[in-house]
């Protein structure tokens, strides 16, 4: 039988790879539940929910206040056991923002977890990052800005950019991957006036997919095993908090707003009837048509918006949504199956039920195109001396040079180029780039040299992009709005704790990320 990636990297078969398992974790699969398979639901029998949408506690002219507090929660996510949580307001995943562009917003996180998480030991302090806006250095979620247990920070957006599906979700240092798993995960939509003016389907028929994977142990508590730093694959699938969750839907169209919050899982959609999926947005907003597709990949951290028409189906029928696993990852019993939903009623309104051939033409960063003064730059994702790193260089690197080195320096508003390249077997690596939109020019599937289209579902604007085994990508982007010091990291978020995570900084100066509005012990004033 031939070695897995995993078994060939607990013998140190790979290159660099320093890692050793555990005899036992050799022979029973890593991600999987200790319960007894009878003590999990049967996929399609708990119903689907949305996570509570966000209140604002004030508004002044045009900024909007809001206040959430990340505490510890018991809540039910296995029928009959009570799983601790770590959540904004306690919410599993956190309340949903539902934004206008044009008025900013300012977040109040007060931390207000335990000393210390249940099996890790480790205090958490966080730091929240709003991840798609482009936002000061000092409200970013700068990785080592943080928030200890007893602290407060004010965070505030500016919401200025296009209508988009951003998250938010912690980024505190090292322990970004446990403070996720553990419930510290958001959904945050931007409405503007073109999204609005079209018919696509708005309201209740706009509908957030937060998509993660989970193990528990025998207590039905959240299991942390992140097979010794490759990365954490659990057999359980959740949707908004709930294990394989069946919704009820009309015969019209709804648009999901699929968000992979997944530690390192990556999924690739498809619907059991064989139907297309239409995608009309990508991680920073619409594309410019709609793209029908048979499936979907999806990175982590990646959002696409998808319309799914129900009209299509009887009442009775029953639509599954399915997860074709790409390779490299760990599959279990049921991790091929997502969601369900079951027609159940006509229409009760067939207001902005269609898909427009036209939804957003003018994106600035879909319009730049490289000329032949426009520079590249290269980020080799590799792993080296037992730690995922950029370049060769890890966070750890950054944290030593009193958080001055850097990856890149682009001037601020210059274009460039980034090359992407995985040149590895075994690995897929999302990679993320804070502050920018960009757009995926091309990429190179085998290493062959030749450069081939973006994939269909990927021509819109993004921030994350999905870097397979063997491949390379080419994006451009504009550097801005803000000078300062901002991250680039793997979002595969055990890749990013140990360590693939450094910095680029935009032109010169620019607020200290870490200085300049640190957090503040409790008490805090009124917002
Ligand atoms: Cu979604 Cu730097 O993160
Ligand atoms: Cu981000
Ligand atoms: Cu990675």
């Amino acid at each position: 039988m031939p070695l897995s990636r995993r078994e060939m990297l607990a013998f140190g078969m790979i290159s660099g790879g320093a890692l050793l398992l555990p005899l036992e974790r050799s022979v029973f699969a890593a991600g999987q539940s200790r319960l007894a398979e009878s003590a999990l639901p049967a996929p399609f029998t708990v119903p689907f929910s949305v996570p509570p949408v966000a209140m604002k506690v004030n508004s002044v002219g045009t900024t909007d206040y809001y206040s959430l507090t990340m505490r510890e929660q018991a809540t039910e996510i296995l029928p009959g056991f009570q799983t601790r949580i770590w959540g904004y307001d306690g919410s599993f995943p956190g309340p949903t923002f539902d934004v206008q562009q044009g008025r900013e917003v300012v977040v109040r996180q007060t931390n207000q977890l335990p000393h210390a998480h249940p099996t890790l030991g480790y205090t958490p302090f966080t730091s929240t990052h709003l991840h798609g806006s482009a936002s000061l250095p000092q409200y970013d979620g700068y990785a080592s800005d943080v928030t200890y247990p007893g602290s407060w920070k004010d965070y505030r957006y500016p919401n200025s950019q296009g209508c988009r599906t951003l998250w938010y979700h912690d980024h505190g240092v090292h322990h970004t991957a446990p403070n996720v798993y553990m419930g510290l995960a958001g959904m945050y939509r931007m409405h503007d006036s073109v999204e609005q003016s079209l018919s696509i389907p708005q309201g209740r028929y706009d509908v957030p997919l937060i998509v993660t994977d989970a193990m528990f142990d025998t207590r039905g508590q959240l299991l942390y095993d992140d097979d010794d730093q490759s990365g954490l694959f659990g057999d359980v699938i959740l949707v908004n908090g709930r294990p394989w969750p069946v919704m009820k839907v009309e015969r019209r169209k709804y648009r999901f707003r699929i968000l992979n919050a997944s530690i390192s899982r990556t999924y690739r959609w498809r619907l059991d009837s064989g139907e297309p999926l239409v995608v009309i947005g990508t991680d920073a907003g619409l594309t410019a048509a709609p793209q029908s597709v048979p499936s979907l990949l999806h990175g982590n951290a990646e959002r696409y918006e998808v319309i799914i028409d129900f009209a299509k189906y009887k009442i009775g029928r029953r639509v599954i949504l399915r997860n074709v696993s790409p390779n490299n990852n760990v599959d279990y019993t049921h991790t091929g199956k997502v969601m369900a939903f079951d027609v159940v009623a006509q229409a009760s309104t067939t207001s902005n039920n269609s898909i427009p051939s036209v939804l957003s033409p003018y994106n600035a960063i879909m319009g730049l195109t490289p000329t032949a003064t426009t520079p590249t730059r290269k980020m080799a994702l590799v792993r080296q001396g037992g730690q995922w790193t950029i370049n060769g260089q890890t966070w750890a690197d950054v944290e030593a040079s009193a958080y001055t080195r850097a990856l890149a320096n682009p001037a601020l508003n210059a274009v460039e180029i980034w090359e992407i390249r995985n040149d590895s077997g075994g690995w897929h690596h999302p990679l993320h780039i804070h502050l920018v939109d960009f757009k995926i020019l091309d990429r190179q599937i085998d290493l062959s040299g030749i450069w081939v289209a973006a994939r269909p579902h990927e021509r819109g604007p993004k921030d994350v992009v999905h870097v397979g085994e063997n491949e390379r990508v080419r994006l451009i982007t504009r550097f801005g709005p803000h000078p300062g010091r901002y991250m680039i990291h793997c979002h595969n978020l055990v890749h990013e704790d140990h360590d693939m995570m450094g910095q680029f900084t935009v032109g010169e100066g620019g607020y200290d990320p870490i200085t300049t509005a640190p957090a503040q012990p409790l008490p805090a004033p009124e917002l």
